[in-house]
């Protein structure tokens, strides 16, 4: 299928707002369905990585997370050529193995975070201020995208509960909303203002934000994140789909009401706010049942929550999880 990349529209072609938007929504449409459809066949046929892109640098002193509320998980781990060459990043680019090199000269020093809204204590962090929130500790976690693709990723980070009881949210604290950076003059389709409303915006219920298993990743296979996985800080939230997991954040806000997401607002009927990993939710143009995993043959069975319903089924009992998808 040939679909011209929204990067590549020029402004002269922009007419008139509706056809526009109308147009926006159907490339993106296009490309998640060609996706999500051609996942495996494409991965199968172009597995060759790309060797642009900037690597990571070591971390020290990263502890192995344990207990019962982190599960060990058994399945082999994706390369780290796939991880960082088969991205999702679309201030950078909608094609996966253009985003590691048009990355590849992102800044992510100085850089600030700054936490707002319904706490306590607001505060910007600089990078160095987080990185001492807490031990870093490597989780590795399943992570499964919309499109019906997965890795398992060896992510190094913290709980984000340590960054927000450095706040202290209020007691009408009900929700955390995130902000990622948009740098028209580091990022191609912040700058030509296509793909997407900028900046990327996600959120969690409060209560989801605490869980034990959310993090603030820094790094993976113990070094520091590279750019196209969203150095230097980005969200990991294992048990829903991928798009959760905001990059490159600069902004946090605690609200006391569910806040915007990009891809609610953009398509309210395909992608909801909670969007948890569910083989029983199609998405409307295709099935969520099965997934490929990146440098696998054949499709496995998605689990529902991702596989880690043991520790955050709770989170939504009594909840209809087709109406809340
Ligand atoms: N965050 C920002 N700012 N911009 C994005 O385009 N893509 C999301 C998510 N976070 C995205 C983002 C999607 S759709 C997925 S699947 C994951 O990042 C991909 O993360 P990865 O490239 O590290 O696998």
């Amino acid at each position: 299928m040939l679909i011209k990349k929204p990067d590549e529209i020029k402004a002269s072609e922009i007419t008139d707002k509706d056809i526009y938007t109308s147009r926006r929504v159907f490339l993106r449409g296009a490309m998640l369905t060609a996706t999500a459809l051609g996942t495996g066949w494409l991965y199968r046929h172009f597995a060759t990585p790309n060797q642009e892109g900037a690597a990571g640098e070591k971390i020290a002193d990263v502890k192995t997370a344990s207990g019962a509320s982190i599960p060990a998980i058994p399945d082999a781990r994706t390369s780290y050529e796939d991880i960082t060459h088969y991205n999702n990043f679309y201030e950078f680019s909608t094609d996966k193995r253009l985003v590691a090199p048009r990355a590849k000269n992102f800044i992510t020093r100085p850089w600030t975070v700054e936490v707002t809204g319904l706490v306590h204590k607001p505060k910007t962090f600089d990078l160095d201020d987080l990185l001492k929130i807490a031990p870093l500790e490597e989780r590795v976690y399943r992570h499964r995208c919309v499109e019906a693709w997965s890795m398992v990723i060896p992510w190094v980070g913290f709980p984000l509960a340590k960054l927000l009881d450095a706040v202290q949210p209020t007691s009408q604290a009900t929700y955390v909303a995130l902000q990622s950076l948009a740098d028209p003059n580091q990022m191609p389709n912040v700058r030509s203002g296509s793909v997407l409303d900028w900046p990327y915006v996600e959120g969690l219920r409060l209560d989801e934000a605490l869980h034990p298993l959310t993090i603030m990743a820094t790094g993976l296979y113990g070094e520091t994140l590279p750019p196209q996985n969203g150095a230097p800080l980005r969200l990991v939230v294992p048990w829903k789909y991928g798009f959760k997991g905001i990059k490159s954040i600069v902004k946090i806000r605690l609200t006391d009401s569910e806040p915007t997401t990009t891809w609610n607002h953009d398509n309210p009927q395909e992608y909801g706010f909670y969007s948890n990993v569910n083989p029983e939710v199609d998405h409307p143009r295709w099935s969520q049942k099965t997934e490929v995993r990146i440098g696998e043959f054949g499709r496995r069975d998605t689990l529902m929550f991702n596989g880690y319903g043991e520790q955050v089924a709770s989170l939504y009992s009594g909840m209809d999880l087709r109406k809340y998808y």
